[in-house]
Formats: structure tokens, sequence, C-alpha cells
């Protein structure tokens, strides 16, 4: 993935530029950098007001001088453009780097994150440091991989902006004509009769057009896209065979993930769970499906780029990890397809707002901290899984369907449970039944270039759109032997979000064998209940009604004037078949749906033994990561004779709080 780097890396973002005035502070990180088993630091992320003091003139030396010593050092360098916070002469002379609000009110200078991605000034600005760096440093033996900016999101109303999406409709849309008919503008006299008379959605224009919501999204999306790819194009141009990144971020929201992942060579993500909260187990789970979601971009190996060694700074409540945390969570990214750990960051600042933000080095400046003998250990840990899991595939079985369209669409649809549909909640249910049972999982979107075969399973929760052929794909893959589950919520709109018409889930009823009627909302407090052979799982939220075309019903409602109908249902298609489930289950329901087709399809699992409640399994290449995720120590039963990695010793039958093996067959 990165030439020349043949094992982990382990490091984090480092700011050297805070710390010209204290050469013994830099000399210093060199040696606890070798404490900390640290082989591998980003540099310059915020560093643009350093580079090039002024407009024009560059300033290299200190950097130069940064990347000798770590070379010296032998820490590797993944190098940042900084891009991500701009100087301050450049919003005092060039007020269009400055985004515009959705009250569409100019920004002023300050914070970060915040620039306009149309602006041409910007675009040529970046362009041209980029080169500078990439002429300075690229061929430097440090410096491994690019760091593109930081953390891209957001979106700007400025004037540019503005006529920037009205050219992309242009090119979508051809004719006007073609653009009111897709946004069904004949809805509330919103007829459009010149192209300039389109103003993206906002606070102050219009929120009622929902496909032109969904347009706003996909454009600000390229927008980004097309940013981060001119980005990659100037260091590339000047060494195309350094690879590219982007920091992407957790249960992000404003653009397609699966998109910006074609404009970079390797996906990496700050990764920022809230250990120890109430929910542990929960809060696992959702970080095991960011991970699988961050691996499945690129059907590759990615970089963890972000972790906190110990607490962050920017929730309500920033709780440290409890001991063993810091190496469970790691090997977690680890054992999901990551081939680094890294922090934000190495030494803590003295000031700005995060000064208090965890840190591998913090204000006392030594190596005697227990997060630093935590790092320590991640370190020497990430060494010795070198052989055995650097690089080394994730193989699943099971696909999960996860389309940013899709969630935008959704989000903006004015029914069932308005503004609040719990799409990434949802997938995140079913994903932890299967992770629960250490079941691998990739994620796909419906982009045209997505494949079924292969799969034993695909799971479409709240397939809500339906674009890029996914109803052909689909049929197809059933028809062929497939197995598909699919739930409420599911075939209603096209890709334009015009609703299909005609039965639902549009074109599938026959693979499914039933017809969605109707979606009924409880209100917060109400449930009804799934009824099956077994037992009967509680429900919230949403429940949709059927009508059977063919299906066995193998669960119905409890109660409310549907009682008795179908609620969850089986049927065969062509050599495959596929379930329905018609309401939003509790976790058990999910659980226990899983278990019968995991079962049933033979699915791989990490291991063949059933954990207790709060330790998983994962496996990556052939080490099985077995996870503890309680506080307390819980004893395992497990087939077979298995040698923990990390201790070479075999494994033993309790494993600890918060503790992990790597095993490996004996
Ligand atoms: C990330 C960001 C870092 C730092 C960190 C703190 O989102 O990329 O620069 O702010 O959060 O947790």
């Amino acid at each position: 993935m990165i030439p020349r780097i043949t094992g982990f890396l382990h490091g984090g973002d480092y700011n050297p530029d805070q710390w010209l005035d204290r050469p013994d502070i830099l000399e210093k990180d060199i040696e606890l950098m070798h404490a900390a088993h640290v082989n591998c630091v980003s540099v310059g992320i915020f560093s643009w007001a350093m580079l090039e003091p002024e407009e024009g003139k560059y300033d290299f030396a200190w950097l130069d001088q940064v990347i000798d010593r770590l070379y010296k050092g032998g820490i590797y360098v993944i190098l940042a453009t900084p891009s991500a916070a701009r100087p301050a002469w450049m919003a005092q002379h060039h007020e269009e780097v400055l985004r515009v609000n959705t009250q569409h009110l100019r920004m002023h200078f300050g914070e970060r994150h915040n620039h306009c991605l149309t602006s041409p000034y910007y675009r040529e600005k970046v362009r041209q440091i980029n080169t500078a760096l990439a002429q300075r440093y690229a061929a430097h033996p440090a410096v491994i991989l690019w760091h593109l900016g930081n953390e891209f999101g957001g979106e700007c109303h400025c004037p540019l902006c503005q006529q920037a999406f009205r050219d992309w409709l242009k090119e979508k849309y051809t004719t006007l004509e073609n653009l009111n008919q897709k946004w069904w503008t004949a809805f509330w006299s919103h007829r459009y009769t010149d192209w300039a008379q389109i103003e993206a959605p906002s606070l102050l224009t219009d929120r009622s057009n929902l496909a032109m919501r969904v347009d706003w999204q996909r454009f600000m999306s390229h927008q980004c896209k097309t940013f981060i790819a001119a980005e990659r194009e100037a260091v590339q141009s000047v060494s195309p065979k350094l690879p590219c990144t982007a920091n992407l971020m957790e249960r992000f929201w404003d653009y397609d993930y699966f998109s910006l992942a074609e404009s970079m060579d390797i996906v990496s993500w700050d990764s920022y769970p809230e250990w120890h909260n109430e929910d542990n187990i929960a809060e696992a789970a959702e970080f095991a499906m960011n991970h699988d979601l961050m691996r499945s971009l690129k059907k590759q190996p990615f970089l963890l780029m972000e972790s906190t060694p110990s607490q962050v700074n920017w929730k309500p409540r920033n709780k440290l990890k409890r001991p063993g945390m810091h190496l469970l969570s790691s090997l977690q990214a680890v054992a999901h397809g990551s081939d680094s750990v890294q922090y934000f960051q190495w030494r803590k600042g003295r000031g700005g707002s995060e000064m208090f933000h965890g840190a591998v080095v913090g204000h006392d400046g030594t190596g005697d901290t227990r997060v630093f003998r935590d790092v320590a250990q991640v370190g020497k840990t990430l060494e010795k899984l070198e052989k055995a899991v650097y690089q080394k595939p994730v193989k699943a079985q099971v696909c999960i369907l996860f389309d940013w369209e899709n969630r935008w669409a959704i989000d903006f649809a004015q029914t069932g449970q308005k503004g609040n549909m719990r799409y990434f909640d949802t997938v995140n249910m079913h994903y932890r039944a299967l992770w629960e049972k250490g079941i691998a999982v990739d994620f796909c979107d419906m982009r045209e270039s997505t494949d079924l075969t292969g799969y034993k399973l695909v799971i479409a929760p709240m397939l809500f759109m339906l674009r890029g052929g996914m109803e052909e794909k689909l049929r197809d893959y059933v028809q062929n032997g497939g197995a598909l589950v699919m739930t409420y919520f599911s075939g209603m709109v096209d890709e334009y979000d015009l609703a299909c018409l005609g039965e639902a889930p549009h074109g599938l009823t026959d693979v499914l064998g039933i017809r969605a009627t109707e979606l009924d909302a409880l209100y917060p407090g109400q449930e009804n209940g799934l009824v099956t052979e077994e037992g009967r799982y509680g429900i919230t939220e949403l429940c949709e009604i059927l009508q059977l075309k063919g299906a066995k019903v193998l669960g119905t409602y409890e109660s409310d004037f549907y009682a008795g109908s179908p609620c969850l249902t089986h049927h065969t298609f062509g050599k495959g078949q596929s379930w329905y489930l018609a309401a939003k289950t509790e976790q058990a329901g999910l659980n226990a749906l899983y278990g019968h087709i995991a079962d049933a399809l033979e699915i791989d699992k990490a291991l063949p033994d059933q954990l207790p409640c709060g330790v998983v399994a994962a496996k990556r290449g052939d080490c099985v990561f077995v996870q503890n995720y309680t506080h307390r120590a819980q004893t395992l039963q497990l087939t077979g004779k298995w040698i923990n990695l990390l201790t070479d010793v075999p494994a033993e039958a309790e494993i600890a709080p918060f503790g992990v093996w790597v095993l490996q067959k004996a």
C-alpha cells in the first residue's frame, strides 16, 4: 500500500511548529518517540501560516529541520498539505476564501475547516503550496505518504458555490424542462424559468424541495471530491508514486465517502469512541462498524489516522480510558483492517483549544505516565503482530448495503419518524447482530460498479432509494442463489427522489413475496411486538403493513389494528431466498433472525464457540482477535488449541477486563 513500508505505522499528529523556540523539546521528542515505539508522525497539518507567512513567500527552513531530525531518528513522516486552515492574510485580502453560511452570512477569519471549496483563488493557492511542498519533500527518504487537508466537511452558500451548483445541475439535467420534471416543481408553483432562479437549499431559501436537497448534498460532495483530487494532482504531478490519503470521520453525513475514496490512494480515518459510557458494548459495535465501513470504501486495509491515547477535550464529559482499553481499542481497529495506530496528538500544546486534549506526552514532558506506557505497549504489540497481521485481508461473506444518497433521501423524507428515521443506527443494529457472532461484514453502496456476487448474504436495511440498477442486481443475486434480507421503508423512490409508481419495494415484490402497503409510526414510549414461534420481540418507531404475495410468514404483529398480520416473512425465488422484516425490532429480534440465517447459510465465524456477552471475536488473515468490552474478567472455553500471540503462550481460560487476545491455531 505504501512503498517501502513493511509493517504497522505507530505515531500521530506532530506539531513541532508550536515549539520552534524550544530546541530542547524538539530533541527530547525523538528520544521519547523511540521509547514509545513510535515510527511515524504526521507533520504540517495546520502549518500554512508558518509555511507562507506572506503571500507568495515560502519559508521551509523550519520544516527542513523537523523532517531531517525525524529522518535521522528513524521516524517516517506523513506530510500534510495545509489546506484545512488558512493564514489570516489570506482571509484579509481575499474574502472569497471565507465560507457563507446557511443564513447567507459570510464568516470572518478564525476556526478551521471553513474554506470555500469552490473559490478558484483558494484552489490555486492550494495548488501552488502543494506543488512547492512536493518539489521540496516528495523525494525526501523520510516522507512516505501525503495527508491531504484535514477532515473535510460542511457547506458554503457563497455566490461562487451557487453558480457552480447551477452549472453542475445544467450538466446533469441539460434542460430546465427536465430539471422541473425531475424536481416535481409543478407542486407549490416552484417551476423555474431561468437557471439563475435556482438557489441552494438553506434557511432562507427552499428546504421543501427534497430532490433539490439531495442534489445539493451530491453537489457539495462532488465539490469536495474534486478539491481532494486537485490537491492530489498537485502533489502527484511532482511525484506520482507517493500515495495520498485524506482523513475521514465517524458517522459522517455531509459527503459521500464511497465517492470521496475514489480521489485518494489509501483511506484513513479519525476514531473517537466514547468508551465506558452506559453501554460500552454498543459503542464497540458502532466503532467496529466504522472500521469495516472504512475498509470497505476501497476494499483494502485502511489507516487509523487519529485516536486519543487517553481522553478527548471536546465532548461534554471527557473520560479517561480505563486500564486495558487503549490496547483493546487500538487492536479493534487492527482486527477490522487498520495498518496503523496513530494519535492526536504527540505532545500537548501549551495553549489553544486543544491544550488539554489527551496526547502521548503531557505537559510534564516525560515518558513516566500511564498514558505513555499504554502507548509504548501498543507500539511493542504492533511490532509483534507485524508478520501475522500487517496487510492481511478481512474476508467477509456478508455484505450490508449502506449508501450515502439513500441516507440523505431518508433524512429529508417527510414521513414516518420525520427527521429521525435513524438509518445509521438501524444499519448498526443489523451489523451488531453479526459482529456479536464473530461474522465479518463488508459494506457496499449502490454505485453502478457494486458487485454482490460471491456474498452468501446481502442485507439491505431501509433501502428507501434505489439507484445504480440495484433492484436488478438484487433480483439477479437472489435468482442465482443469493440470500437477501430487506426491511421496511425500502424501494420507495428512484435516484431522483421521485416516488416509484407501482407496488413497493419497487421491482422486488416477487423476489420478496410481499408487498408493502402502509407505514405506521409509533409515538415515543409506544411498543408493538413481533411474535414468532420462538418468542416475542419488542417493536418501536416504525411498522409497515404487508400484503402477502407468496412469502411464508415467520412472525406477526402482536397488537393494534394490524395484529396477526405478517411482520417477518421468508420467500424462495429462483435458486435463492429472501427475508423481509417489516418493523423496527429490538436488538434481540435481529440477533435471533441472524442466528438462524447464519446457521442455515453456514456463514463463517471467527470462532465456533459461544462467547459471553460483551466478548467478541474478529478474524483478520488467520488471526482471531478476542476482545472483552466488559469491566469484568470473563471465562472462555474455546474449541481447539490456540496460541495467544501477545504472550506467546496458549490462550488461558480467563480474559482480563478490557482484555484482548490475538490467537493463532497452535
Ligand atoms: C480531529 C482533528 C484533530 C483534532 C482532534 C481532536 O477531529 O482532525 O485536528 O482536533 O480531532 O480530537
